[in-house]
């Protein structure tokens, strides 16, 4: 990755963890998290927003949530608004992750109202894409990767632009423990950056971190750091796993070594 972006490895926990659990996973994190490592944030649960905020106060690990309304108040029941992330503590949130837009509804228009919604109450948005495997099969990958990410910052000031995050997620590796080889990641990342750069310039594309999210695991982190346009990861189920989210946020890279 650039040494110009800073590394971010997120968590996204999902629907796990009952309050206790989730405060002694948070602990673990922030107690192996040191002082030189990438960026972390975990984004948890809302009914642990709370708990975690407190726990994290005062470490350099990061809150997010994982979904947010639209709206900045009303009568929407069952709904969080970006307003109330931001005063539980959150500095991200998660936008347009597949299982938002598959088992919910959420269509590219959606994704563009609550992005703009998450950068209205100062959070940084964590945009994901992603192809299913059906699409990436019938080479629809590229189409659906451009439609998906120029959708959703469309009319963005690039200002605004600027506070989000991208993250690479092909459906397919999601929980399957088939992740995308770091050549497959690189060439998505690459092809995300060169979107960012027709949308906002060449000084946007390159300040942009883009994730690389499905099946990262301490096995293979290593290898997906060391491209290029992976700036870091979204993970999943091993982010429940405090030994191994720990070995992902601490991943070395060939050139890291050499520092070293
Ligand atoms: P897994 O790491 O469990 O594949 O999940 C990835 C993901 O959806 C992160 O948002």
């Amino acid at each position: 990755m650039s040494p110009k972006r800073i590394p971010f490895i997120a968590g996204n926990w999902k629907m796990h963890l009952g309050l206790a659990d989730a405060a002694k996973l948070a602990r673990e994190i922030k107690d192996g998290v040191g002082a030189g490592d990438a960026e972390v944030a975990l984004c948890v649960p809302y009914t642990a927003l709370i708990v975690v905020a407190e726990i994290l106060k005062g470490s350099p690990v990061r809150l997010g949530a994982q979904n947010l309304h639209w709206e900045p108040q009303g009568a929407f029941t069952g709904e969080i608004a970006a307003g109330q992330l931001a005063d539980a503590g959150c500095r991200y949130v998660i936008v347009g992750h597949s299982e938002r837009r598959r088992l919910f509804g959420e269509t590219n228009a959606i994704v563009h109202k609550k992005l703009g919604a998450a950068l209205g109450a100062g959070l940084s948005p964590i945009l994901c894409v992603g192809e299913t495997l059906e699409e990436r099969e019938s080479q629809k990958t590229w189409g659906v990767l451009a439609e998906q990410f120029r959708a959703a910052i469309s009319g963005l000031p690039p200002v605004e632009a600027a506070k989000i995050t991208a993250a690479y997620e092909p459906v397919w590796a999601i929980g399957t423990g088939k992740t995308a080889s770091p050549g497959q990641a690189e060439e998505a990342h690459a092809f995300i950056r060169k979107l960012a750069s027709q949308a906002h310039g060449d000084g946007f594309a390159a300040g942009l971190r883009i994730l690389y999210g499905g099946s990262v695991k301490a096995e293979n982190i290593d290898a997906l750091m060391a491209q290029p346009d992976v700036d870091g990861a979204l993970v999943g189920g091993e982010s429940l796993k405090p030994i191994s989210f720990l070995r992902i946020i601490h991943y070395t890279t060939p050139a890291a070594a050499a520092r070293n």
